[in-house]
């Protein structure tokens, strides 16, 4: 079993180096003195048997994550579900899933056929570290975007963090998200305006924002091209009434958040 330090540290590594603005965000809020807490780390993924939720969350279940809440986003054809540790301290791992039978046939063959392609290799423990393992051509690509990017990010990127999220509670230095969110904009930074800066609310316990994805240059089978890869988020939490912080997430939120993502 893989320590979970070294996945967190592996899945952070990866992210990082696909995601020039990921540092970024680290040196401008270190160089404020603050210490970053990561609130949830998120995956994306396909529903087939080999590749859903279950699969890319066994080694955190290993770990003693255990299973939070679950969401649909219906306009999406996604559903997801978040696992928290009980230390607090340790991320939740938030996985979503793209509901396969859901998409037109041409979308589910090519998406199996992807999985066909390495379906020994998926066995894996460490399959939320891997990657992209399957060959996709950028033309594929294309015919996944037209009905699903969500669909094409997974197809082009595979099994590893789509975002890390800073805890804005943990800041010291920032009395809001916003504050946050202004102090990132006046460094270059780029949030996702999709339903407001924003979403959500302290009514709702949750307040989240994010940047939109880098530009990310991938290989294809058919030449490399540049599409949306990797994005951050923060995410500030409000009390419930027993006092303790909220712990889940807010469908209406997370569904426009997805769109970090989508072309430009
Ligand atoms: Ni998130």
């Amino acid at each position: 079993m893989i320590p979970l330090d070294e996945i967190l540290d592996r899945l952070w590594q990866d992210y990082a180096r696909l995601t020039p603005q990921a540092r970024t965000v680290h040196d401008l809020l270190r160089s404020r003195g603050e210490r970053i807490i990561n609130d949830h780390v998120a995956f994306r993924t396909y529903d087939d048997a080999r590749t859903g939720i279950d699969r890319l969350a066994a080694p955190f279940v290993e770990h003693g994550y255990g299973p939070g809440a679950e969401y649909a986003f219906p306009e999406k054809k996604l559903t997801a579900r978040y696992y928290s540790h009980p230390d607090a301290t340790r991320p939740k791992i938030f996985i979503s899933e793209l509901q396969l039978s859901a998409l037109s046939r041409q979308f589910q063959s090519l998406a199996v056929g992807l999985i066909d392609q390495v379906s020994a290799d998926l066995r894996r423990p460490d399959l939320c570290l891997s990657g992209r393992l399957w060959k996709v051509s950028y033309a594929q690509y294309e015919v996944l975007r037209a009905e699903s990017e969500y669909g094409a990010w997974v197809a082009a990127f595979g099994f590893r963090a789509n975002h890390f999220t800073v805890s804005v509670n943990a800041l010291q230095s920032f009395d809001s998200l916003d504050a946050l969110n202004r102090f990132l904009q006046r460094h270059g930074l780029r949030f996702n305006a999709i339903g407001g800066e924003i979403k959500g609310s302290p009514a709702v316990l949750l307040e989240q924002s994010s940047t939109l994805a880098d530009e990310t240059a991938v290989e294809f089978s058919d030449g490399t091209h540049t599409v949306p890869g990797c994005y951050y988020e923060f995410a500030k939490r409000y009390p419930t009434a027993n006092g303790s912080l909220y712990e889940g997430f807010v469908p209406a939120s997370a569904d426009k958040i997805f769109e970090s993502t989508y072309r430009r």
